[in-house]
């Protein structure tokens, strides 16, 4: 079977953004525990002329004109979202109409995609579909485009405003990819219905229960590890020696990122959950100087886990003391840190977060001077509602080609800092598309929702600004 992964990929992100220290004033919040409890210090927020489908068609039209392609290279666009703008019409035809702007009406005509929705996670799925289109050699020698952006919106003086951001990432998916080729017959996904978080039609924000949110992604994303685990282990694409992990055949972790601090968790998560059975977690506890605590009822699901109030205080006693320990730290340092520093400056994208921290991951260890040659990357992907899928891919050895000329800080362009009052109106939805804060250059934007009659309700003009 051919390779089939990530050639190349493009970001974009809104130049507003508000600074921790004055959203922790303006909320009574002790800085710290954003800076550190959560892991943010930008939110990155689109500006009143942005959408999440302006902000897919100018992450593409980067991923494009970068690589020089031509409509006609391209045989499949997907737009994962959760921040869908219709019921019915894709995102992608939107961002289809703003490209065609600049490539000629109808130069997309021959290719095709959808709208994907699982809330964070559909990006993955959308991914692993396409990459299987053009194994399957369906593809008629195109690539295949997967865009993913969103914008998290929380309501203003909630728990989960803190957790906001907005961005997209644009990926060229192609045979013989220069970046990434994805390990195959190994992806593994998980689903259950669930109401950790969801936002109803006509509801711009979400209902979120964060704790039990916190802990659903852990859990789910672990299953659909284990179930990688065990592909990976039967196809002998992970062979483990004794006292071996299979985190040990991991190089780095990207995951899905609601906040800095939730990859960290993760991690913790995976590697007590990998460790415990091994050799060397007698070391492990020895350094941290406790037991790990096991909760009474022995089902592990997550109401009794979370109604067994004592076994939770202990537990995160214990995984704060296991991730202070050198063991932890050694692994996150070298497998996952690089992977969290877009994250901070700009915030959850939802959709977009994993593959904004895959970008960083990249960027960052490039930097450090790290050989990425045949590395692995092993990603958690989660979605609330609940779905994770966890897959893997290898790098590959034109990686350079791409990686050298990141820049994440050239990438988002100046930044204006925006005052809390003037977020809080934007966040209202109190300015037109007109008031925009930030100047457009080389971008989409959006100019008008809705015509002056009825049948016209739902359009949206948007504009290339040169
Ligand atoms: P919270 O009420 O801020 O939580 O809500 P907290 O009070 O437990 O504080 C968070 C951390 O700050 C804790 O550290 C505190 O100790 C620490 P931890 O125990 O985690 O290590 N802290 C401090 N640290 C330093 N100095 C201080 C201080 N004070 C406290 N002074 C929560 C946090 C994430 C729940 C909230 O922001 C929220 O509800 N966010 C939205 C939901 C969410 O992001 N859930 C994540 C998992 S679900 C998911 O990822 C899917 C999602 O992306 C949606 C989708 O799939 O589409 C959300």
């Amino acid at each position: 079977m051919p390779a089939v992964g990530i050639d190349d990929l493009a970001i974009y992100v809104p130049k507003l953004y508000i600074d921790y220290k004055d959203f922790a004033e303006a909320r009574g919040i002790d800085p710290q525990k954003l800076e550190y409890g959560i892991g943010i210090k930008k939110m990155a927020l689109a500006d009143a002329n942005q959408d999440s489908a302006c902000m897919a068609a100018n992450a593409c039209l980067k991923l494009m004109q970068r690589n020089r392609l031509h409509p006609q290279d391209i045989g499949r666009m997907y737009v994962a979202t959760e921040s869908a703008l219709d019921e019915s019409k894709a995102m992608n035809s939107f961002v289809v109409g703003m490209l065609e702007q600049i490539y000629g009406e109808g130069s997309f005509e021959h290719a095709g995609g959808i709208e994907c929705k699982f809330a964070c996670v559909s990006g993955s799925y959308a991914l692993y579909d396409n990459a299987n289109w053009i194994r399957a050699e369906e593809n008629s020698g195109k690539a295949a485009i997967v865009i993913v952006s969103d914008i998290a919106k929380y309501d203003i003086g909630s728990s989960g405003e803190y957790t906001q951001g907005a961005g997209a990432v644009a990926m060229l998916i192609t045979k013989n990819p220069r970046l990434m080729a994805f390990d195959q017959k190994v992806a593994s996904t998980i689903i259950k219905n669930e109401y950790d978080f969801y936002r109803p039609f006509g509801k711009e924000t979400p209902l979120v229960n964060g704790t039990y949110s916190n802990l659903l992604y852990l859990i789910q994303v672990r299953k659909a590890f284990d179930s990688y685990k065990e592909r990976a282990i039967k196809s002998g694409l992970i062979k483990l020696q004794d006292g071996e992990s299979i985190t040990d055949h991991i190089d780095f972790f990207s995951v899905h990122l609601p906040y800095r601090k939730m990859g960290e968790k993760a991690l913790a998560y995976l590697l007590r959950h990998e460790w415990r059975h091994l050799p060397r977690w007698k070391n492990v506890i020895k350094e941290i100087g406790m037991a790990e605590p096991h909760p009474k009822d022995q089902r592990g699901t997550i109401e009794s886990i979370l109604a067994d109030t004592e076994f939770m205080k202990a537990d995160e006693k214990f995984r704060r003391a296991f991730m202070q320990t050198s063991y932890f730290n050694e692994v996150f340092e070298k497998k996952m840190a690089s992977s969290l520093e877009a994250s901070a400056i700009i915030g959850n994208l939802y959709t977009a977060s994993m593959y904004m921290g895959l970008r960083s991951l990249l960027e960052f260890e490039y930097k450090k001077g790290t050989d990425l040659e045949d590395k692995r990357v092993g990603f958690g992907s989660y979605g609330s509602g609940s779905s994770a899928m966890v897959f893997s891919g290898i790098i590959q050895p034109d990686y350079k080609e791409i990686v050298k000329r990141m820049d994440l800080e050239q990438d988002i362009g100046e930044r204006v800092k925006l005052p809390i009052e003037v977020y809080e109106r934007l966040h209202r939805n109190e300015k037109t598309c007109s008031e925009f804060l930030a100047r457009p250059h080389k971008e989409f934007v959006l100019v008008k929702v809705g015509g002056l009659t009825a049948d016209k309700a739902g359009f949206r003009e948007y504009v290339y600004v040169k």
